[in-house]
């Protein structure tokens, strides 16, 4: 199978999931696209979702499914979303798309993070990945340099403004052997609006689309 194709299969097995749910939240990227494709089939069971992207918006809305604000919504039952890395202890790297913040708040605001993937992005230390990191812009030397004592090697992602204005620093090299620990050192860091590990609050569920199979951990 491709790896197209196994985005695909664990992108419909995430339909489970959402089951009996009304309101869902959904990630950004190109796992997460199929996604909404298959949601679109159950467009009548959905009241609407909360969306992490402006990309994920103009999908979910050309295939007809109502976006919804966070704020009227309040918590929310399931968020699914992909990832660039997930470790078995369901820790993950994410923002490859640049839309780290919003995803980082909707699995905040979330009782389940269901995490889909394909076999690929299964990890046992995070890093290999440039961590991403979004930056309010006048303090992107400054966080590149704090990035640097960090061991670092940060990477202006350039002619990249994300939705919220801001810009972001992929950052090489890291060796991330304390996942929770550096997001909390990197969330510390002044101009720093959030970075892309995803530790402090990991997935519930991964599912891996791996061979013909998908696998839940
Ligand atoms: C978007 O900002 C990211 O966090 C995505 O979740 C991640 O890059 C996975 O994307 P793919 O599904 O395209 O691999």
């Amino acid at each position: 199978m491709t790896q197209d194709e196994l985005k695909q299969k664990v992108a419909l097995a995430a339909l489970h999931y959402i089951k009996d749910v009304a309101i869902v939240g959904v990630g950004t990227g190109s796992t997460v696209r199929h996604f909404i494709d298959y949601m679109a089939d159950l467009k009548g069971q959905i009241e609407g979702a909360v969306s992490s992207s402006e990309a994920t918006t103009a999908h979910l809305k050309k295939v007809g499914i109502p976006v919804l604000d966070l704020n009227a919504v309040g918590t929310l039952d399931v968020y699914i979303d992909g990832a660039d890395e997930v470790t078995p202890h369901k820790h993950m790297v994410k923002g490859g798309g640049g839309a780290l913040t919003r995803e980082k708040i909707i699995g905040a605001a979330s009782k389940q993070f269901i995490c889909i993937v394909d076999e690929t992005k299964c990890i046992d230390v995070l890093g290999a990945f440039p961590l991403p990191i979004e930056v309010i812009p006048m303090a992107r030397s400054y966080v590149a340099r704090e990035m640097v004592k960090l061991g670092g090697q940060p990477v202006w992602r350039e002619n990249f403004i994300t939705d919220n204005h801001n810009v972001i620093l992929d950052v090489h090299n890291l060796d991330i052997l304390d996942p929770i620990k550096l997001e909390q050192i990197i969330n510390n860091i002044t101009g720093v609006v959030s970075n892309g590990l995803f530790a402090m609050r990991p997935a519930d569920v991964v599912l891996i689309g791996k061979g013909t199979e998908v696998i839940t951990r």
